[in-house]
C-alpha cells in the first residue's frame, strides 16, 4: 500500500443510477444575521477572541456569503455543465420562523423556487432541515437543552414541508450532530459556547434525536415515498489495539442506533482518519495526519488527507447496519486553482470506494463538499473547500481543475485509462510534483 495509493485496474464503472454532486449549507453560502451563528458572529466577545489571536473580525462574519440566494439558479446550471447529477442544500430554520410561530412565507417560497430550480436543472435535490443554525428566539430560550426544543424544530418542519415536500425525494434531517452537540453543549467552542455536564449535553443529544425522529414522521406523513436520512460525521478510527478500535466504533454507532428505525439511508460525512493508541488510561488522538504513509499530505486546515478512510467508514457502516449508504460530504481545504491536492485526493478516494463496493456495499451517491468556496463557520472565509472558487468581491464562480476532474468522471460513469492521461500531473501523488 505504497503511500495509500489503491492498486487497481482501470476503467472503474460506476452504476449508471449513482448520484454525483456537491453539497452547501444555508448559513455558509448566505449567511443568516438573524441565527445562533449570525449573532455570535458578530457579538463583541467574538470580535475580541479574534482580534487578540491576530485575526480581522471582518474574514470571520458571514455576511452574505456566496450570495446563493440571489445566485442559486446560475450555480445550478454551472453544477449541471460540471456534470452533477444532485445537490445537496439546507433551509435556514433562522430565517424561515424569526419570530416564534411567525413564519416568512417570502423565504419559504424562495426555498420552494430553489428546490425547483435543482430540479429544472437536472440536480436531484437532496435537502438538509438542519444544518446548525437556528433562529435567535431558540437560541436565547436555551435551544437544545430544552424540553421543548424537538417540537419546536417539528413544527419549523412542518411548515417547510407544505412548501417542498410534494418536490423532494431525499432528505438528510440533521447535519453532523455527534459534532455539532459536543462542540457546543460540551467542549463549548461553537456557540452558545456551554461547558455543560455530561447530564445536560446527553438531553441535548437526545432531543436531537427526538428531532430526527419527529421530523422523519412528518416527511412520512407528506410523502411516504420520501427517504430520510442524516448526514453523520465519522472519522475512520484505527489503533494498533482492537479494544480500542472496538470502542471507537461502539461510539461511533451508539447515537446511530437510537434512530437507526428512522433512517431509510444513512448519508456520511468523512473528514478524518484518526490513530488511538492507549495513553495511561485516556485514548488520545495521535494524528491528523496520514498514518498510512510516511510521506503524508496535509490540507491547508492541517488535516491530513487520506483516500482510504472513505471507503472505510462506509464498509463499517455498511457491515453494522446494511442500510444504503449516500456520501453527503467529503473533501478539504484546498486554495489553489490548480487544486492537485484535491485532484489527488479524490482520484485517489474514488477508487477505494469503487473497491468497497465491488465488496457489495449499497452506495447510493457522492456529494462533494463542496460546491463553492463558502463560509467555514468558526474558520470564517480562510479555507477554501469549493470545486468552484469564489471571488469575495465580485462574486464570480471559476472552477478549479478538481471541478473539471470530476466533471470527466462523472461524464465517463467512472475512473478511466484516457482521464488518468488528462489529468495525469494533476492526480500523482502531490509529494512527488
Ligand atoms: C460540516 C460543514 C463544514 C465541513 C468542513 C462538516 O463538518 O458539515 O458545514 O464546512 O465539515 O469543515
Amino acid at each position: 500500500m505504497a503511500r495509500n495509493i489503491c492498486e487497481v485496474e482501470l476503467p472503474l464503472v460506476f452504476p449508471p443510477t449513482f448520484l454525483w454532486g456537491a453539497a452547501t449549507a444555508a448559513h455558509q453560502v448566505q449567511g443568516s444575521p438573524e441565527s445562533n451563528w449570525g449573532q455570535w458572529e458578530r457579538s463583541p466577545e467574538r470580535k475580541k477572541e479574534l482580534q487578540d489571536a491576530g485575526k480581522d473580525p471582518n474574514d470571520y462574519i458571514s455576511g452574505n456569503a456566496c450570495e446563493f440566494e440571489q445566485r442559486f439558479s446560475k450555480d445550478f446550471a454551472l453544477a449541471r455543465s460540471l456534470g452533477h447529477s444532485a445537490n445537496r442544500f439546507s433551509i435556514n430554520w433562522a430565517t424561515v420562523e424569526p419570530h416564534p410561530g411567525e413564519f416568512d412565507r417570502a423565504i419559504l417560497a424562495r426555498y420552494r423556487r430553489l428546490v425547483r430550480s435543482a430540479r429544472r436543472h437536472g440536480l436531484t435535490p437532496i435537502v438538509t432541515l438542519y444544518h446548525w443554525t437556528h433562529p435567535a428566539w431558540f437560541e436565547a430560550m436555551g435551544s437544545w437543552k430544552c424540553d421543548g426544543a424537538p417540537l419546536l424544530f417539528a413544527r419549523f418542519v412542518e411548515e417547510a414541508l407544505k412548501y417542498i415536500g410534494d418536490m423532494v425525494h431525499y432528505y438528510t434531517v440533521l447535519n453532523e450532530p455527534t459534532v455539532y452537540g459536543p462542540l457546543s453543549f460540551l467542549i463549548g467552542c461553537w456557540p452558545p459556547k456551554e461547558k455543560n455536564s455530561q447530564e445536560v449535553f446527553l438531553k441535548v443529544m437526545d432531543n436531537l434525536a427526538e428531532a430526527h425522529r419527529r421530523a422523519y414522521a412528518l416527511i412520512k406523513q407528506c410523502n411516504p415515498h420520501a427517504e430520510v436520512g442524516i448526514a453523520h460525521a465519522v472519522a475512520w478510527e484505527e489503533s494498533s489495539d482492537p479494544n480500542i478500535k472496538a470502542e471507537k466504533l461502539r461510539n461511533n454507532l451508539s447515537w446511530t442506533d437510537t434512530i437507526i428505525a428512522q433512517l431509510d439511508f444513512i448519508g456520511l460525512n468523512v473528514y478524518f482518519h484518526e490513530v488511538h493508541e492507549p495513553e495511561g488510561s485516556a485514548y488520545t488522538r495521535l494524528s491528523w495526519t496520514d498514518p498510512c504513509s510516511a510521506d503524508a499530505v496535509v490540507s491547508d486546515f492541517g488535516w491530513g488527507m487520506c483516500p482510504r478512510s472513505l471507503a472505510e467508514v462506509l464498509k463499517e457502516f455498511w457491515h453494522a447496519y446494511k442500510k444504503p449508504l449516500m456520501v453527503t460530504e467529503h473533501g478539504h481545504a484546498v486554495a489553489e486553482m490548480d487544486d492537485r491536492r484535491r485532484c489527488w485526493f479524490l482520484w485517489e478516494s474514488l477508487k477505494w470506494v469503487h473497491q468497497a463496493m465491488q465488496e457489495g456495499i449499497d452506495l447510493r451517491g457522492y456529494l462533494h463538499w463542496s460546491l463553492l468556496d463558502n463560509f467555514e463557520w468558526a474558520e470564517g472565509f480562510t479555507k477554501k473547500f469549493g470545486l468552484i472558487h469564489v471571488d469575495r468581491a465580485t462574486q464570480k464562480r471559476t472552477p478549479r481543475t478538481s471541478a473539471y476532474l470530476l466533471r470527466d468522471i462523472i461524464k465517463a460513469g467512472g475512473l478511466t485509462q484516457e482521464i488518468a492521461e488528462k489529468y495525469r500531473t494533476a492526480i500523482r501523488h502531490p509529494n512527488e510534483l
